[in-house]
């Protein structure tokens, strides 16, 4: 029989997006699978119901969706979904292994073998599968936006009839994948842009779209892990870090910050006395907002006014504010994933062995299986 792939309608807070999309569904159904959606699980993200059933979706209640082989979501499941899986099932999802490990053991109690998409390897294979860097590209282009709108200043240098205007500095901290989409939109607005990152493969990145690599005096050799993301820096190095960021901070009217560290707290890059530096006007857009933030007055999910009159913009979830395409290109990655993970006879089943599923792998057989999320559980 055919696997059955169940798209539940997402329930947290804010969250727009949607796990497949018609046009998705339209392959998906090609290659022999079934899907279920749950009513109305498109229409934040502007997919209706006929449009999915128009391409082959069955259109089902939520009871329906959670009984697929399958459950594919977006946001991490909420204790009240994984009471609705039973043994056996798969979910596959963003589940924020490595932020809240104890997810991971209550799915694993539950029976279900679970795939985070945020533990899909950043292999050159995995490219077509990597939700992360899709929904990274989608915040770096719009944190740029945010910030126009809210800068009372043009980005661009512009030459008018009533006199010419400097182009804005905007300085993007934190040069990965968000990053890089930051300085090509805040380039492509026509700010004079710079930016900085620890890890030194960076810099020719950023110096090939146009930008300018800000070089601190600060030794960061090998900064990099096997995985290719940014180690933490010890606590000194933090903090010189941050002071030799001020003059590079002050005078920028937008500062974009998007530096992570996988499993770990966001690194603070923009401390107070950084913000009060700035001009009257100038924008932080802190795109680590979710992980407690790159500014050390980032309220999450807030927007702050300082007393100098800085604006510091922590979105907590940038991707769904362009549900449409956030949600397109995250069904294509689930639908990857589902691809890989099909036999010849068409059937879906999960093989450990397989190099990407068996990386994303977190739960099986009522154990947690992914070692890193383990390590952490018994460190709790
Ligand atoms: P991320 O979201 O984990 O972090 C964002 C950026 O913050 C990184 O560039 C990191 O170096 C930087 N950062 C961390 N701490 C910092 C600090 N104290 N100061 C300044 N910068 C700091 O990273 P992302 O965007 O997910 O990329 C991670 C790595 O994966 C990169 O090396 C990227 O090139 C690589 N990658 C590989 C892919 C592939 O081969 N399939 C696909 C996507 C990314």
């Amino acid at each position: 029989m055919a696997t059955r792939v169940g798209i539940p309608r997402e329930t947290a807070s804010g969250e727009t997006r949607v796990a497949t999309v018609p046009d998705v569904v339209a392959r998906l159904v090609k290659k022999g699978l079934s899907v279920v959606i749950e009513t109305g699980a498109g229409e934040a993200s502007f997919y209706p119901d006929d449009a999915y059933r128009e391409k082959g979706a069955e259109v089902a209640d939520r009871s329906a969706v959670f009984a697929c082989d399958v459950i594919a979501k977006v946001a991490p499941p909420t204790d009240a979904e994984i009471d609705q899986l039973s043994a056996g099932k798969t979910l596959i999802g963003f589940l924020g292994p490595l932020d809240e490990p104890e997810r991971s053991r209550k799915l694993a109690d539950a029976g279900v073998t679970a795939l985070s998409m945020e533990l899909v390897p950043r292999i050159s294979r995995a490219q077509k599968m990597d939700a992360l860097s899709a929904m990274a590209n989608i915040a770096g282009y719009k944190a740029v936006l945010l910030a126009s709108a809210e800068l009372p200043r043009y980005f661009p240098l512009l030459t008018t009839a009533a006199g010419t205007v400097k182009p804005a500095n905007a300085l993007v901290l934190g040069a990965g994948v968000a990053g890089l989409q930051a300085i090509a939109t805040a380039r492509r607005l026509g700010a004079r842009v710079s930016a900085y990152d620890i890890r030194d493969a960076v810099k020719e990145q950023v110096e090939s779209l146009g930008a300018t690599f800000v070089e601190l005096e600060l030794e960061t050799k090998e900064m990099e892990d096997k995985s290719g993301y940014a180690k933490a820096l010890d606590e000194e190095k933090a903090r010189r870090q941050t002071e030799l960021l001020v003059p590079a901070i002050a005078k920028s009217d937008v500062v974009i910050t998007t530096a992570l560290i996988p499993g770990r707290p966001a690194p603070v890059l923009i401390t107070k006395e950084a913000v009060a530096a700035m001009k009257p006007g100038s924008v932080i857009v802190d795109l680590a907002a979710p992980n407690g933030g790159n500014c050390e007055l980032t309220e999450p999910g807030q927007t702050t006014t300082t007393a100098n009159q800085v604006k510091i913009l922590a979105p907590l979830n940038i991707p769904a504010s362009v549900a449409a395409h956030g949600s397109e290109l995250y069904a294509r990655t689930i639908m990857e994933m589902l691809f890989e993970m099909m036999g010849e006879d068409g059937t879906v089943s999960v093989d450990l062995e397989n190099d990407v599923i068996g990386g994303a792998c977190v739960t099986n057989g009522g154990q947690v299986v992914h070692e890193r999320v383990s390590g952490l559980l018994a460190q709790a």
